[in-house]
């Protein structure tokens, strides 16, 4: 078993610090303008503008089974879909808001689609809810509203009661965990210094959350610290832990194909294959999960370039999953054996060691340390034998490296059509 003690949580965990790879969803009214989910702060855009996007969000490509089947092939165990944004709009059919899905041209719940598509594929379900919201007319306006340059802030502030609001958000966050069966995670989304648990009355907030649904997974973003810790769009170098006690956390990342969440049609900063299969890894290396994000167009597809990236993580996952599902951080006595050129990974019950090869050698990769540990070594993609020596290796010609704890692995001169190979080591 694993040494590694995480943080209790008070919702269930387990399942996720197993299934390590979850697909994000950013999909709202954002989708048309399609230059960042943001925009409608960015561009300081006034409702009876972006009442257009309302007026015209018309999913006609949206089939829900697809996007499940996609994030399936893409070894994706989990998936977290925008309710509502920052924008306000509900993406479901509720009582408290005209302001939803069931009101434009979609004329139809879409989480409902989404959640029973994700369901039937297997896949667990999570909701992402904005705390913040551009639209409600109780929600006072604050440096981060689209309003703030507004010249009669107070005027238009007048009669609002941020009391109401988290009232609101309640009676929606009980329609979502009522309605929908049975939901693995919620994702608030989030405090910011103006406005923080106070002001969403995240107390009564989470008291309702584990009241309807006890085991439900909710992230740290409401300012009160539950069971997930959410780095964004920058990766980790370790572990996680407590400020206060150090204790391990259970953390999951979550990262963008290209920078911005929601659709944006002219972004170019696309990761690369390699960048993408080396963030999943590098998270689980250090006890993390990856939270990766698609932004759906106006109409409801995946566009090519997501395709082409989730394909890249389906490829790889499809050989290589092994060394993802059920692992976490290798053991302390391996840790101070990683080479620069590699991460690992090792399995829960301690069994086996996955030597992800992120710089591909020339024949022989040497562990300093590892010598005596190892009782079989196969690449992961295609089971086959890894042979290697211990201790110390003849190379041609005065090349001699002395070393009673090195294994030396060797590798076949052509890198394998893996974009990372991994080693399977069977331990002693
Ligand atoms: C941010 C952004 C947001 C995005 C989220 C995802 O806080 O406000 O647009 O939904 O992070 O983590």
């Amino acid at each position: 078993m694993s040494s590694y003690v995480r943080r209790k949580t008070p919702g269930d965990t387990e399942w996720f610090v197993h299934d390590r790879f979850g697909m994000f969803i950013h999909w709202g009214l954002y989708a048309l303008p399609a230059r960042h989910e943001w925009v409608k702060n960015r561009e300081m855009i006034p409702d009876e503008k972006y009442d257009l996007y309302f007026k015209h969000f018309d999913p006609d490509m949206f089939d829900a089974k697809e996007w499940a089947r996609r994030a399936k092939e893409a070894g994706m165990k989990y998936a977290v879909l925008t309710t509502k944004h920052h924008e306000g709009f509900c993406m479901f059919d509720t009582a408290y808001t005209d302001y939803k899905v069931t009101n434009t041209p979609a004329g139809r719940d879409l989480v409902r689609e989404y959640v029973d598509a994700f369901r039937a594929e297997g896949l667990k379900v999570g909701f992402y809810y904005s705390l913040l919201d551009w639209h409600h007319p109780d929600f006072t306006i604050d440096s981060r509203h689209p309003l703030r340059n507004a010249p009669n802030i107070e005027e238009l502030d007048r009669g609002k009661d941020m009391h109401r609001y988290a009232e609101y958000m309640r009676n929606q966050v009980r329609e979502l965990l009522t309605n929908y069966g049975k939901i693995d995670i919620i994702w608030f989304d989030f405090s910011y210094p103006e406005k923080g648990k106070d002001a969403w009355e995240s107390e009564k907030l989470i008291e309702l959350v584990r009241s309807l649904q006890p085991h439900i997974i909710v992230d740290n973003r409401t300012g009160i610290e539950q069971d997930i810790w959410t780095p964004e769009q920058y990766q980790p170098t370790h572990w996680l832990t407590h400020p206060e006690t150090g204790e391990y956390l259970t953390w999951e990342a979550c990262q963008t194909f290209s920078g911005s969440w929601g659709y944006y049609r002219d972004e170019t900063s696309w990761k690369s294959p390699e960048q993408l299969i080396k963030m999943l890894i590098t998270n689980v290396s250090l006890g993390g999960n990856l939270l990766m994000n698609v932004g759906p167009t106006s109409r409801g597809y995946f566009d090519d370039r997501a395709v082409a990236a989730l394909n890249e993580y389906g490829k790889w996952m499809k050989y290589n999953n092994r060394s993802i599902y059920g692992c976490t951080m290798a053991e302390p006595d391996l840790l101070p054996t990683v080479p620069k050129s590699c991460r690992y990974t090792q399995s829960e019950d301690g069994k086996r060691l996955y030597i992800h090869i992120f710089d591909y050698p020339f024949r022989f990769l040497e562990i300093s340390g590892l010598a005596g540990k190892v009782e079989y070594a196969q690449f992961l993609h295609d089971g086959s034998e890894i042979k290697f020596t211990e201790g110390k290796v003849d190379h041609f010609s005065q090349g001699r490296t002395e070393d009673e704890t090195m294994v030396v692995f060797d590798l076949p001169v052509v890198k394998p059509n893996v974009i990372v190979p991994v080693i399977e080591v069977f331990l002693k």
